[in-house]
């Protein structure tokens, strides 16, 4: 993804955030949980399709709010999923009925096959009355065609000598391989949209949750953050203590497969349990505590290769490292110019609220500007 051209367009960004959300608050508490998204969307959309959106933009805040609202939905699906009965639970514990709604305007098409019971099926036309379904639909009226928008005005701008982003790229495809003569199911211009979609679905609300992370630990342990500032890099003992993604995403074997003389059927589905590697007392000592001066000394190579926080193997994060590279340019720049504090007498709570993403319990951070 073209990681050197990005670096200028993604400082830029960090630049514009802090102009535009933390200069005018200096040394006032904030919260920075919607904002951050937001910055780290437009980082994508370098990535995606080549330009940021304005933070003012209502289509922008639209879609960041029906995000954060669709991420929600599908983390309290994989309950359903799992326990298939808790789906008859009274209320909407295992939020099947968001997932009815994703379903019946085909956003994520997938989950109609992974999530869907007879039983909410039948009650569709009932669900789609609902208030906060009618309000989901409304902004999906509304974001579908900004995609698709997007995906025309990069084939009108395609240039085959000058492809720097992901549609880029994935039109080039299409049209070579419409040019072949060969039927084409998967290049199509909706699976543009749709994979345009997933890849931010994929890289907004993981980035942001883990600088969220990152910047709370600063405020939890100001010793660590002198010592950050002094340039000892703590964001690799972020992504290895903040477990921020806890289970990847679910596999599905192909084939039988035989693992410690335990067979896995055909068909099976298998979750990385991170924190059984990343919180392993056997590699990291006092493992829940954020020390990031432990990849200073002992077996650090070891330590480093058991810190996934990108999954492993084959089907491991395809973002890694444009997420290293934008972690790693947002969280400098903050440590370089700001102190970061929470209000006097608020507690830095470091439990996370765990769904797809392990996230921090929202808190208010003040920047000081260091002299
Ligand atoms: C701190 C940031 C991020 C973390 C911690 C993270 C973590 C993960 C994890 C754990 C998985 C599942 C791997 C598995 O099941 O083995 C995954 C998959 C994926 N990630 Fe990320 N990710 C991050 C940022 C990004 C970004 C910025 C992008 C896009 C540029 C991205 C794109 C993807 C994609 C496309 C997949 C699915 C890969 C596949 O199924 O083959 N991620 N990520």
């Amino acid at each position: 993804m073209g990681k050197s051209s990005l670096e200028p367009q993604i400082m830029h960004e960090i630049h514009a955030y802090i102009d535009h959300f933390i200069a005018p608050h200096i040394g006032q508490p904030i919260k920075i949980s919607s904002s951050i998204m937001m910055a780290t969307a437009n980082a994508m959309s370098f990535m995606i399709h080549g330009h940021r959106k304005d933070y003012t933009d209502a289509t922008f805040l639209l879609w960041m709010k029906q995000f954060k609202a669709s991420f929600k939905a599908t983390t309290k699906a994989a309950i359903s999923k799992n326990i298939p009965f808790a789906a008859y639970f009274p209320g909407d514990l295992t939020g099947e009925k968001d997932c009815i709604y994703t379903d019946v305007h085909g956003l994520v098409p997938i989950h109609k096959i992974e999530v869907s019971n007879s039983f909410l099926l039948m009650n569709v036309d009932l669900l789609i009355e609902l208030d906060w379904v009618k309000a989901n639909t409304e902004a999906l009226n509304v974001l579908i065609p900004e995609a698709m928008k997007e995906v025309e005005a990069c084939k009108e701008s395609l240039n085959p000598n000058h492809m720097t982003t992901y549609i880029d790229k994935f039109l080039y495809h299409a049209q070579k391989e419409q040019a072949a003569g060969r039927s084409e199911k998967i290049f199509t211009d909706g699976n543009a949209g749709m994979t345009m979609m997933h890849l931010y679905g994929a890289g907004t609300e993981t980035t942001s949750t883990a600088l969220r992370w990152a910047i709370l630990y600063m405020c939890a342990y100001p010793d660590a953050q002198v010592k950050v500032q002094q340039e000892i890099d703590n964001a690799i003992e972020t992504l290895r203590l903040s477990d921020l993604s806890p289970i990847g995403l679910p596999h599905t074997l192909e084939n039988e497969y035989m693992i410690e003389g335990k067979k896995l059927p055909a068909g099976c589905e298998l979750m990385i349990n991170m924190a059984s590697v990343l919180w392993d007392e056997k590699v990291f000592e006092e493992p829940e505590k954020f020390k990031p001066e432990r990849y200073l000394s002992g077996d650090v190579t070891l330590k480093k290769s058991r810190t996934i926080a990108f999954g492993i193997g084959r089907r491991a994060c395809l973002g890694e490292s444009a997420a290293r590279m934008e972690l790693s340019l947002f969280f400098t720049t903050f440590m370089q110019k700001f102190r970061v504090s929470l209000p006097a007498g608020h507690v830095p709570n470091i439990n996370g609220i765990c769904s797809i993403v392990n996230e921090p319990v929202d808190y208010q951070v003040i920047f000081t500007e260091r002299h």
